[in-house]
């Protein structure tokens, strides 16, 4: 393959020493030789939002498919740092060719790039609106994190300018792209474990009794712009456990472990089962056990009640999250799903799915009711960025799209909900608001405080209407 730049690169590298966000933020230059491994992706760029964990394993896999790394973004330096170093790496190992990149902490830079084609936001919660919303409106695509949202309104507003800018969004549940959850689901639907009236889903650890622990406030570290970071969500004291990784245990950043994990559980349900809307959701829990500064629950119990669009029977969701005991006796893995059907029960994971039959008696026999079957695991997330970047190519709808994604959010922000009003909430999901009857004839006042929250200034949620 040629090494010469062609036209769009050679200006692509232009913009990119000469841009002022370049000028201002320093520009990484690397040179390796070698030829560049073809791919139908490869004129693809794409610039990172959120340099942490996931950010980095997005992008590895965004590298592997053969896009192009334009621009990096963090207000922590040193996580910028870090992955400015692995991409170096990772084209090294491969013998990529030159590659050049602008660095920058605030994303709203990064998007005034207009040799950009694509973004991820693999921020905390409370930072993927705005940058998904800003990166629609300047024609950027958009791989964000789940789960989509810090609450309800925003996640709408996502939605809105989703379509408004007719920008493709594929949302970081790559259980959607594995191939066993696939053939899992279409089981499910084509009737191989009888009729479902429950599905239960699960994250259960052991983290007593100090969890997190409870670190002192401190000042934020120098090479960090806190203020940044915090964006949108209440000014407080810095402390290490409400910052990288361990921000998701606190409201003002994200939803705890029902909207960090029970997202991507909960949405197979939905898809299995053929709808995302619950009509009722009750949680109980607390913040029982752990002796942390986290404030989001480490025991829940949600139960949602679900109408089955295919004949209108109701259906029971019941989610169980406990970070004080795993019980080893029942409950393999810490992460599950289950379909419990007239004829047998579906158990399914990262690592694979089992049909477990039930019996009937026929005079002295016992026979099963459903044919048992057993599945291993199967890949997720390089599957999952591929049809990410074939959509970007053609303008599909991706596999995990922001509505659906929207939805299954939703019903996570819900579970928060009931168990802070303390009581089961009647949602409606045409109008997208609480209600404390099934009728929707009382509006549910302190629950529909909860669908929003007030942005720390100059922050500001556009409102966006399709
Ligand atoms: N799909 C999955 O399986 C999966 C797994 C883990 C995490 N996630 C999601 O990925 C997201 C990131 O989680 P993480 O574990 O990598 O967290 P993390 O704390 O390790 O990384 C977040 C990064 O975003 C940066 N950041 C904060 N504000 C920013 C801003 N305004 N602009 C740019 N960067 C900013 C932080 O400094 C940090 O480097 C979360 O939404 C999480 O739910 C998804």
């Amino acid at each position: 393959m040629s090494q010469r730049p062609n036209r769009r690169q050679f200006m692509r590298d232009g913009i990119t020493v000469l841009g002022a966000a370049a000028a201002l933020h320093g520009v990484h230059t690397m040179v390796h030789g070698g030829p560049r491994v073809p791919s139908a992706l490869e004129e693809l760029t794409v610039g990172l939002i959120g340099c942490g964990g996931m950010g980095r394993a997005n992008l590895r896999d965004f590298m592997r498919a053969g896009v192009r790394v334009a621009a990096l973004c963090d207000p922590d330096k040193r996580h910028i740092e870090r992955t400015a170093n692995e991409v170096e790496k990772f084209r090294k190992q491969r013998n990529q060719p030159v590659e050049k990149f602008t660095t920058h902490a605030d994303f709203r830079e990064l998007l005034d790039r207009k040799d950009v084609d694509c973004v991820i936001v693999a921020t905390p919660d409370h930072w993927h609106a705005l940058p998904t919303i800003y990166a629609c409106q300047a024609g950027k695509d958009v791989y964000c994190e789940k789960p989509i949202s810090h609450n309800i309104v925003e996640g709408r507003m996502m939605v809105n300018a989703v379509k408004r800018y007719k920008r493709v969004c594929q949302i970081g549940t790559q259980q959607r792209s594995g191939a066993h959850f696939q053939r899992a689901i279409e089981l499910v639907k084509k009737g191989a474990i009888g009729e479902v009236y429950m599905t239960r889903t699960w994250n259960l650890s052991n983290e007593h009794p100090d969890g997190i622990g409870n670190p002192p406030d401190s000042d934020p570290p120098p090479y960090v712009d806190y203020d940044l970071w915090l964006g949108p969500a209440p000014k407080r004291p810095f402390n290490k456990n409400r910052f990288h990784y361990t921000w998701r245990w606190f409201f003002d950043y994200a939803a705890g472990m029902v909207g960090d994990w029970n997202v991507h559980l909960q949405d197979i349900i939905h898809l299995a089962m053929g709808t995302f809307h619950p009509i009722s959701v009750h949680a109980s829990g607390g913040k029982l056990a752990l002796r942390d500064n986290r404030d989001t629950p480490d025991t829940l119990e949600v139960t949602y009640e679900f109408i089955r669009p295919s004949d209108g029977k109701k259906f029971v969701q019941v989610y169980t999250m406990r970070k004080f005991c795993v019980d080893r006796s029942q409950w393999s893995p810490g992460h599950g799903m289950q379909f419990l059907g007239t004829d047998g029960v579906l158990n399914l994971n990262r690592g694979g799915f089992e049909i477990i039959p039930e019996v009937r008696r026929e005079g002295k026999k016992t026979v099963e009711r459903t044919e048992p079957i057993k599945s291993g695991g199967s890949d997720q997330h390089y599957p999952h960025v591929v049809n990410f970047l074939e959509c970007v190519r053609s303008r599909g709808t991706p596999r995990s799209d922001i509505e659906s994604m929207h939805y299954t959010t939703v019903a996570c922000h819900l579970a928060n909900i009931s168990w802070r009003v303390g009581r089961k909430i009647y949602w409606d999901h045409k109008r997208e608001l609480c209600f404390k009857d099934p009728e929707h004839k009382i509006p549910d006042a302190d629950a529909n405080r909860w669908l929003a929250r007030e942005y720390r200034k100059p922050w500001e949620l556009p409102k966006i209407e399709v």
